[in-house]
């Protein structure tokens, strides 16, 4: 019998029905009460889908070098058809690739956080990989490596720090990888197969890294993974290490068996090519007017008008939304498919010196421009991955004093994503020094 059976007893109380939001931000804040539980629903739910791994532990390098040469190709054939002239294949505009980096920030700021359990077996080498894998997720308490502190950086220069309202499927996999990482002594077969199939590089991760850069998103955390993760000695080859290494003698099918399950519950939710390809440019633009016109209906004179009716009526009921859209245009106030800059709307929104200056934040302004623009296109500058992150680096300082404190506690504060807060990142420093794990540069 399995610890999996073991732990979803049929005398469990039945799924709880807490939205995954309210039990991602309890996991976030360190309450994992009910963590083990809901693990153990979602690993039943797993072991009823399919997955592509080999049948044994030592078939997986050969399966991954295959993986890896068919993203290649792939990427090959991708990039062959842009040099054709075909579109881009998943953002259409700027404001879709700032919808897409909004709808998976749950997910990325928490980056790494499954593998959290694995930092107490510092003593234990056959954990090493699984412990160096999470401590460059945490970018060795490197504010400018931390990956978590990459991503928030990154939405923050793109004016996307307050955060859209999202479906509640956007925190599944953001709880599952928290849960996974405050149930090590459960699950670690479990985790290390969710590890093994995180770490794959997919396809989606290359064409993203390519078109950002082509929308002038600076593409530096997406270009990172490519690197960071790759298949001959990064963090997919230490997850395949770790399947080996770890696999106990006795039980070795139960073993890899429950392996497959953690590596399943990647695909519980939507994948990201079929999460990209939902984005609708008119029913966000609406969604964001929507948020405002609660606010608005009573802040415009009544001597704004649009076509008899004032904006204070036009705000007054979210049906008029789209009529306001049209009627915007009809007005002559906003003129699609042409440069944005030629709408007298655009100017009352766009610029420190526009009247509803502030009003619309960038993401939403983007939006609009993207709206207005339509089929014309900007001339977009393209970003070399990393260029503004390049000229954040600085070295965090040597530690002037070395406060004693306990492993535990310094472990306690690197879960989650407590660590890319500076007290997280200092403990992360003082952890590689009291475990000696940490990684010299070539001397
Ligand atoms: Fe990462
Ligand atoms: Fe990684």
């Amino acid at each position: 019998m399995t610890v999996l059976t073991r732990s979803n007893p049929s005398k469990a109380p039945a799924p709880t029905a807490q939205p995954l939001s309210s039990r991602y931000h309890a996991f976030l804040s360190g309450d994992y009460t009910t963590a083990r539980q809901w693990l153990a629903e979602q690993f039943a739910k797993a072991s009823a889908m399919a997955d592509d791994l080999p049948d044994t532990p030592d078939q997986l390098q050969a399966w991954s070098a295959r993986h890896a040469a068919q993203v290649a190709a792939e990427h090959a054939a991708y990039l062959a058809q842009r040099r054709e002239g075909a579109p881009r294949r998943y953002f259409a505009n700027r404001a879709h690739a700032l919808w897409f980096l909004q709808q998976v920030a749950p997910t990325k700021v928490v980056d790494g956080a499954w593998l959290h359990g694995a930092l107490r077996h510092w003593q234990d080498p056959r954990y090493h990989g699984l412990i160096r894998t999470y401590l460059e997720e945490l970018g060795d308490g490197d504010p400018h490596c931390n990956h978590v502190l990459i991503y928030q950086r990154l939405l923050g220069r793109l004016g996307c720090l307050e955060g859209l309202p999202l479906e509640d499927e956007r925190y599944l996999q953001g709880a599952v990888q928290l849960a996974l990482g405050s149930c090590v002594e459960w699950f670690l077969p479990e985790i290390i197969g969710y590890n093994l199939g995180y770490e794959q590089p997919p396809l989606h991760l290359l064409i993203t890294t390519h078109e950002l850069a082509e929308l002038g998103i600076d593409g530096h955390y997406f270009q990172l993974h490519v690197t960071i993760d790759n298949a001959a000695s990064g963090h997919s080859s230490k997850a395949i290490q770790a399947v080996q290494q770890l696999c106990p003698a006795q039980d070795a099918e139960v073993f890899y068996r429950r392996v497959r399950h953690g590596y399943r519950l990647n695909d519980l939710g939507t994948d990201t090519p079929t999460l990209i390809s939902t984005f609708d440019l008119e029913a966000q633009l609406l969604a964001a007017l929507e948020r405002k016109r609660v606010f608005g209906q009573f802040m415009h004179a009544d001597r704004c008008r649009l076509q008899q009716r004032t904006v204070n009526q036009w705000l007054s009921e979210p049906s008029a939304l789209p009529g306001f859209l049209q009627a915007l245009v009809a007005q002559g106030w906003i003129k699609r498919g042409q440069n944005p800059a030629d709408s007298r709307w655009w100017s009352l929104i766009d610029g420190p010196g526009a009247p509803m200056f502030g009003v619309f934040n960038a993401y939403e302004k983007q939006l609009w421009h993207d709206w207005i623009a339509g089929d014309w296109q900007s001339t977009v500058r393209r970003v070399p991955p990393g260029s503004w992150e390049a000229a954040l680096h600085q070295q965090p300082n040597g530690e002037q004093r070395h406060e004693v404190i306990d492993i535990e506690t310094l472990i306690e504060r690197m879960a989650g994503n407590q660590h890319a807060l500076p007290q997280g990142l200092a403990a992360t420093r003082a952890y590689l020094r009291a475990t000696g794990l940490g990684e010299e540069g070539p001397h």
